[in-house]
């Protein structure tokens, strides 16, 4: 069944957002959080010169994003490629020096901690990539894949390392026999296991899933996905869940953040995002995904783009989202749009209520 694309130019919104106090409205989750992320930023220098280098503007990847993590939730991250989902989730781990806000993991200011107490800390959290074995060396069997981020935090002896490495590869649905064999003996989906298993080797809090099934066959993917969800409960495992696929993060996330050109535009629970989106970024995101229902399939319709992302070295003024957004007034060019709670654990950032 075909649907009826179209660029939404001439649709006037309505008059801005009038507020006339902020709302008092029920916190978005009754869990406490166990990772808050605060105001963070990371902007990359852009150096130029051959002789002597000097800094002539910043990549601005990451441009205050707020967000909280209920203990056992998982977030769901999602934009188009390059809006800053890795560097966010790099420096959440800091694998990534900040360069402004904070980020608390339970009691713990990860943003200030140093040296020896940082290497500690890093063993509560970890990061599964899309290709997790890719980066590892091919001569290292599973055993010694398993086994290192365990000796570089000299945990256990070799024969400790050992056991707990067969009973992870047992909770990731591996049998020991895999020990003895090398990364590239393995399929997509078997090697995405092991990066999890090595991912929950240290026993871990919280895990960032890097774009963890967008390598695999779709049948693979929801394979690797309900497996995610087994162990979150088993491990008791709470998730920054980054894709740009809007089904994958639907299918594991309770809370979804949309974001674009360095900041969220908007965040809510998963079946509120998909049900009812307010932002024309993630209207737009959204309406370039079939529907499995046939009725709702045949009355789709398509929000196209104009344009590329554009640098986030120089984003737009006002509104990022301005440039290509089919709604845009003058006063998107003049105003960056709060960040407001539209409704109750609903928050958008667009001056108006489309
Ligand atoms: N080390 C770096 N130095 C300079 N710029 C960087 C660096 N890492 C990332 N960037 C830039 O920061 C922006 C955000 O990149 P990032 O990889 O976080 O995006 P992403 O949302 O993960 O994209 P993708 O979906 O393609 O993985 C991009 O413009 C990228 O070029
Ligand atoms: S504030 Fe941004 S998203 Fe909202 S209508 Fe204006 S340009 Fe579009
Ligand atoms: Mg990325």
């Amino acid at each position: 069944m075909s649907t009826e694309d179209h660029a939404l130019q001439d649709e006037s919104p309505q008059v801005p957002v009038q507020r006339t106090a902020e709302p008092e409205l029920p916190a978005a989750s009754a869990d406490p959080a166990l990772l808050e992320v605060e105001d963070l930023k990371v902007h990359f220098p852009i150096r130029r010169g051959v002789v002597v280098e000097r800094t002539v503007g910043h990549v601005r990847a990451v441009d205050g994003v707020s967000l909280q993590v209920a203990q056992g939730g998982t977030y769901g991250l999602v934009g188009e490629s390059g809006c800053g989902k890795t560097t966010f989730g790099r420096a959440v781990l800091r694998l990534e020096e900040p360069t402004g806000g904070r980020v608390r993991l339970g009691d713990d200011e990860v943003t200030s901690l140093k040296g020896e107490r940082l290497r500690k800390f890093r063993s509560r959290m970890q990061m599964v990539f899309q290709d997790p074995l890719g980066s590892l060396n091919p001569r290292h069997n599973v055993d010694m894949l398993l086994s290192e981020p365990l000796k570089v935090h000299g945990v256990g002896s070799k024969e400790e390392r050992r056991k707990l490495a067969v009973e992870t590869l047992d909770a990731v649905g591996l049998p020991k026999t895999v020990l003895e064999r090398f990364p590239h003996e393995f399929s997509g989906g078997q090697r995405q296991r092991l990066g999890i298993a090595r991912a929950l080797m240290l026993r871990p809090d919280l895990i960032v899933c890097d774009e963890p099934v967008s390598a695999l066959d779709v049948s693979i993917q929801a394979q690797v996905m309900n497996l995610l969800d087994e162990l979150q409960g088993e491990f008791g495992l709470t998730y920054l869940v980054i894709a740009h696929d809007l089904a994958v993060v639907r299918h594991l996330s309770d809370r979804v953040g949309v974001m674009y050109l360095g900041k969220l535009v908007e965040e809510a629970d998963s079946e509120s995002i998909y049900e009812h989106p307010r932002h024309p970024y993630t209207k737009a995101l959204l309406s370039a995904v079939p529907q499995p229902d046939p009725e709702k399939e045949a009355t789709r319709e398509r929000i196209i783009l104009k344009g590329d992302l554009p640098s986030p070295a120089n984003p737009p003024s006002g509104c990022r989202f301005r440039t290509r957004c089919p709604w845009a007034q003058d006063i998107c060019a003049e105003q960056e749009p709060e960040w407001r709670e539209a409704a109750s654990g609903h928050k958008v950032a667009c001056h108006f209520d489309l």
